[in-house]
């Protein structure tokens, strides 16, 4: 595990997504939502746009382009066009340091 801070808890609003740059090459979505953070790849499956430009509701997020929603713990895609999941990370808190693990995507 390689977990790298990403921000700091006070930049995060409940049900905000907050664009976060990981590595040169990634960049995720932190949602906080009901007290627990997701990390999910800051680019829809579909059409490439930010998904942190989206909508949180409950559990998933939805691009903001065309409706397509994501499961925040998974990156599954819960409804069409988008049939590809988006990768989500591990990610957690340390005191008040959001820390993300860009090199052990999760798998379901
Ligand atoms: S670009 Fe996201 S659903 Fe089409």
């Amino acid at each position: 595990m390689s977990f790298r801070t990403v921000a700091t808890v006070d930049e995060l609003r409940d049900d905000t997504p907050l664009a976060c740059d990981v590595t040169d090459e990634l960049t995720v979505a932190i949602v906080r939502q009901q007290g627990d953070l997701y990390a999910i790849e800051d680019e829809c499956s579909h059409g490439k746009v930010a998904l942190s430009e989206g909508d949180v509701y409950g559990c998933s997020i939805e691009c903001y382009l065309h409706g397509s929603s994501f499961d925040l713990r998974t990156g599954a895609p819960l409804n069409p066009p988008a049939t590809q999941p988006v990768r989500v990370f591990p990610v957690r808190l340390s005191g008040d340091d959001i820390q993300v693990d860009p090199d052990n995507p999760l798998s379901f």
